[in-house]
């Protein structure tokens, strides 16, 4: 049976790399977009098969937008669903100079809007499906030695934990609860909007973060894995 997934923040970016890969893969792929934003790219991705490919809207911060969104949705379920929206945040990254505006948006976008999402679609995963989220080396307590990006650091360790508390309390479900890190890529974020190099291409990273799905689905696990399949500590 074709395997689908839903992709929350897929026109660009690491997002529109997986809605690729998992549409080269025979998945079925719903992806998402802001209300503003040109999902033509993402469009794009279902050329070869249409009915394999659609676009839903939704704005994580936007808490009134969660109804409309499930609407849209319909009866549908998915095997994965995948939250991969997030920000770097203001260029200091430093707490002690951020404002209320700049610890309320990271939080919200990087946080709290996709756990508020992620519970709101309980419903709209197959019984036994796998809930990923887009994480990063940056969230691990274990291996951080050097400090520093303080803003997006906190934003990941908390959604990190907030994921591992969805599966804990959902055990009844039998679900997966997987936080990736792709790897440093070569996006807008990766290398703050051009300005520095990342460590890798796109491709490569969706091509291992898919392996890694499709290793681990189903697994009843809550992992926190990397692009090649390693387990990063906590
Ligand atoms: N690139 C890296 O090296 C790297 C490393 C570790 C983790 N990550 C994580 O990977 C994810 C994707 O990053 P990326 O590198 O692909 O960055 P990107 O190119 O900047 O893409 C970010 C994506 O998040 C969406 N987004 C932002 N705010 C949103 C909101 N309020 N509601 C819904 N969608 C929203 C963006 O939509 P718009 O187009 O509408 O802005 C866009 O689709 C992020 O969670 C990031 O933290 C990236």
């Amino acid at each position: 049976m074709t395997k689908s997934i839903l992709i929350v923040a897929a026109e660009r970016g690491l997002g529109l790399g997986l809605a690729q890969q998992f549409f080269d893969r025979g998945w079925s792929v719903v992806g998402t977009a802001r209300p503003a934003a040109d999902a033509a790219d993402l469009e794009g991705v279902g050329a070869a098969d249409p009915a394999r490919l659609s676009v839903a809207t939704i704005d994580v911060t936007q808490a009134d937008a969660i109804a409309p969104f499930l609407a849209e949705l319909g009866e549908r379920r998915f095997d994965v669903i995948y939250f991969n929206a997030g920000i770097w945040g203001a260029a200091h990254q430093s707490v002690a100079q951020a404002s209320n505006a700049e610890l309320a948006e990271i939080m919200l976008t990087n946080t709290f809007g996709p756990i508020r999402l992620a519970h709101r679609l309980l419903d709209h995963l197959t019984l036994g499906g796998t809930y990923c989220f887009m994480s990063s080396h940056r969230a691990s307590i274990a291996i951080n030695f050097e400090g520093g990006l303080e803003l997006y650091r906190a934003s990941k360790v908390a959604l990190n934990m907030l994921a591992r508390g969805l599966w804990a309390t959902n055990r009844e479900r039998a679900m997966t609860v997987l936080s990736i890190h792709p790897g440093w890529v070569s996006t807008a974020m990766g290398t703050l909007d051009g300005t520095v190099e990342a460590e890798m291409e796109l491709e490569p990273s969706v091509r291992g973060v898919a392996d890694v799905v499709e290793r681990h689905m189903g697994s009843g696990d809550n992992l926190y894995l990397d692009w090649r399949g390693e387990k990063l500590d906590w």
